[in-house]
């Protein structure tokens, strides 16, 4: 076995073999964004020009353990003002990232410094929170991984980071991040895709190893479809927090933008084949990501997959007494939208096409003066979103993990990104543990930048 750094630093067994960077919390410079040359598509073409943490696609992978501190300084070597948003973390308010409601932009030349505290295990990742449209389109994010004290025994792991990029042939990156047809209907999908900044990414396997496979979608606005092949996989978590039960995976099951699925899978592919995660696209199964099976890791499978330990989160017990609030969807290319408040001022939707500005939250369009709710902390809220577009929204609480309510009145997992399609009313609740002012918002980056946000505001 070669000690290496990570090993040395993190005690992690030496079986695990990550072929991402990985660097321990104390390393607080990684974070510097600024423009580099990669090459993303094939040897043959150009080099793209992206903007990057750490001079990488992916950036640098931060991985810690539960309950350890992270401290990163933000350098901003780019030509925009910038911001980082550790997504999903059960985060310090201070430390959420996000413009014009918990920090100032942080100017080219300036720099930042974030410190907090991970509570919770589990797959998250980072990206710019600031015209995060072009600077996520651009590259700006990250693995954040925060590992169990008491990890699960697997063979191998694999953080696997899916994009798709909307390239030309010369490689470079079309450069109108505010096209008026991506911002009405589906976002910036890309025309070229990636797992860990490569179309066709593998990694070695061996037969009958068990490997855990965290997933983190960072495109701007695709929706992953994915599912399994020559590897018998179950789902342990979403969004980072452990499922109760883990949940065998059957035919598929889809990947919304900034969403995380952490899969442990058993490689039954034979020697000498390929086992895949694959991607569903227009009735084709796609490799997403090959595994070469070159060698037999042992004649038998394992036990059962167990459930990962939970994290500390605060579950909902019960939604009696909640408050309850409703956000109603609207707007975008064959809505319904009529008016809206914009900046203050009711616009007619021919007014707000002219101003790029296509959607609506209960009847305003970006960030009000006043949050959608306000409550104390420990606080239950119940709220309702109604999609009355013709497009699916990913919707993402920040500082806190919600769970829907079902139709059957029970709850579901805990999530911070839930898929909301066109035409559905769905639930969600949440226990407000966490106090600050919390952005909700799209994460079709696109839609978000065009007026899906909102924030709340939790009183501490
Ligand atoms: Cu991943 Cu408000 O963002
Ligand atoms: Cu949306």
């Amino acid at each position: 076995m070669l000690l290496n750094r990570r090993t040395l630093l993190t005690g992690v067994a030496a079986s695990v073999v990550n072929p991402a960077v990985s660097w321990a919390a104390q390393d607080a410079s990684l974070l510097t964004p600024r423009p580099a040359s990669v090459q993303l598509l094939p040897v043959e073409y150009p080099k793209s020009d992206l903007w990057l943490f750490g001079d990488t696609t992916p950036g640098p992978e931060i991985r810690v353990r539960q309950g350890d501190r992270v401290v990163q300084q933000l350098t901003n070597q780019l030509p925009q003002a910038t911001s980082i948003h550790w997504h999903g973390i059960r985060i310090a308010n201070a430390m959420d990232g996000v413009p014009g409601l918990t920090q100032e932009p942080v100017a080219p030349g300036e720099s930042f410094d974030y410190d907090f505290v991970v509570p919770d295990a589990g797959t998250y990742w980072y990206h710019s929170h600031n015209q995060s449209t072009e600077q996520v389109a651009r590259g700006l994010y990250g693995p954040l991984i925060v590992e169990e004290t008491d990890a699960p025994d697997v063979d191998a792991e694999h953080v696997l980071v899916l994009d798709d990029w909307l390239l030309e042939a010369s490689g470079q990156l079309f450069g109108d991040f505010g096209s008026r047809h991506e911002r009405s209907h589906a976002g910036r999908v890309g025309n070229y895709i990636t797992t860990n900044g490569m179309n066709a990414y593998g990694v070695d396997a061996k037969r009958h190893q068990r490997l855990r496979l965290r997933l983190i979608n960072a495109s701007n606005a695709r929706i992953f479809e994915l599912g399994l092949q020559g590897l018998d996989g179950w789902i342990v978590a979403l969004d980072g927090m452990p499922l109760q039960e883990p949940e065998r995976v059957q035919r598929g099951f889809l990947l919304a933008p900034a969403q995380r699925v952490d899969l442990v899978v058993d490689v039954t592919a034979e020697v000498g084949n390929e086992a895949y995660l694959v991607r569903f696209e227009d009735g084709q199964s796609l490799a997403q990501t090959a595994f070469t099976v070159s060698d037999t890791h042992a004649t038998v499978r394992r036990n059962p997959v167990a459930a990962l330990p939970p994290n500390p989160t605060t579950q909902i017990v019960s939604l009696d007494g909640a408050t309850k609030t409703r956000l109603i969807m609207e707007g975008g290319a064959m809505g319904r939208l009529r008016s809206a408040m914009f900046e203050g001022e009711q616009k007619s939707f021919r007014q707000l096409v002219k101003l790029n500005q296509f959607w609506a939250f209960n009847g305003e369009i970006g960030l009000t003066e006043d949050p959608l709710v306000t409550v104390d902390a420990g606080e239950t809220v119940e709220l309702d979103i109604v999609n009355d577009t013709s497009f699916p929204h990913g919707m993402h609480l920040h500082g806190q993990h919600f769970q829907e309510v079902l139709q059957d009145g029970s709850l579901g997992p805990l999530r911070d990104t839930l898929l909301v399609f066109g035409g559905e009313t769905r639930k969600i609740a949440f226990s407000a543990s966490n106090p600050g002012d919390w952005l909700f918002h799209c994460h079709m980056l696109s839609h978000q930048d065009a007026g899906m946000k909102t924030w709340m505001r939790v009183r501490g």
